[in-house]
């Protein structure tokens, strides 16, 4: 079956929906922002940024789906409640590479969530014709250096306490880690349908990811 969204469960039992952005999704961005800790924001945005402006919501929501793509995920069960954020901006003067950033409510993190939204994105990004993501992160931020070092990220230091990470998006050559495994397993299932994405299809001409089945758990 081809689809535009993904339901699955996380690895303690959450429902879990994981659709594109809509416009529409405004105060739900607002109301995750508001439920991540300081220190989540602090390294997601690599600022003190305590609220998101009526023109950062913007920016974030009302994408085209092609050179800016995102996928939110929310409870299967509470489709109000937010519980991560994955996109990708292609770079204009570099057109098969795009800046990649996932943010996982704090509540959620740490059950595989991130690397599933990490999975699905590089599916929407091959699809666009990106061929590497390229992630910013601070150096103290393990969670996120190890997530892209699982999908066989090399880091650069790009200036103090940042690094610069490079995901090459091909399938073949991801790395035996758990990480490397999902994404892996994604792409065989899902990737060659959706190289070429359907013309106009809904909602916004979304391109379609055909997510039938569930990947692997991490340890398959
Ligand atoms: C980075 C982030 C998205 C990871 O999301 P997550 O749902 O917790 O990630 P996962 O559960 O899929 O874990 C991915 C891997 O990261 C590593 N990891 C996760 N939590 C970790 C922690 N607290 N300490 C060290 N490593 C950790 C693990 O290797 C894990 O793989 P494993 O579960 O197979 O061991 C999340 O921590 C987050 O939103 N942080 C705040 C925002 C941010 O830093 N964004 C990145 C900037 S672009």
């Amino acid at each position: 079956m081809v689809q535009d969204r993904y339901e699955t469960t996380l690895r303690d039992g959450t429902p879990v929906l994981i659709r594109a952005v809509v416009p529409q999704d405004k105060p739900l961005l607002m109301d995750g922002f508001g439920r991540l800790s300081e220190a989540s924001r602090f390294r997601r945005f690599m600022s003190g940024v305590t609220q998101l402006s009526e023109e950062q919501l913007r920016y974030l929501t009302e994408i085209d789906y092609t050179n800016h793509f995102a996928w939110a995920a929310v409870r299967a069960d509470r489709p109000a409640e937010g519980m991560g954020v994955a996109r990708y901006v292609r770079l204009p003067d570099e057109p098969d590479v795009a800046e990649a950033a996932v943010t996982v409510v704090d509540e959620y993190q740490g059950k595989g969530l991130g690397t599933l939204l990490m999975g699905l994105l590089a599916v929407a990004a091959r699809a666009a014709g990106i061929r590497k993501f390229r992630a910013y992160a601070l150096v103290e931020n393990e969670p996120m250096v190890t997530l892209l070092e699982e999908l066989g990220a090399r880091a650069h230091v790009d200036e103090p306490g940042v690094v610069r990470m490079d995901v090459p998006l091909d399938p073949e050559i991801l790395p035996d880690s758990p990480a490397g495994k999902v994404l892996k397993a994604m792409a065989k299932r899902v990737l060659t349908p959706v190289v070429k994405p359907f013309p106009g299809t809904p909602p916004y001409g979304v391109p379609r990811v055909q997510v039938s089945d569930a990947p692997p758990s991490p340890g398959d």
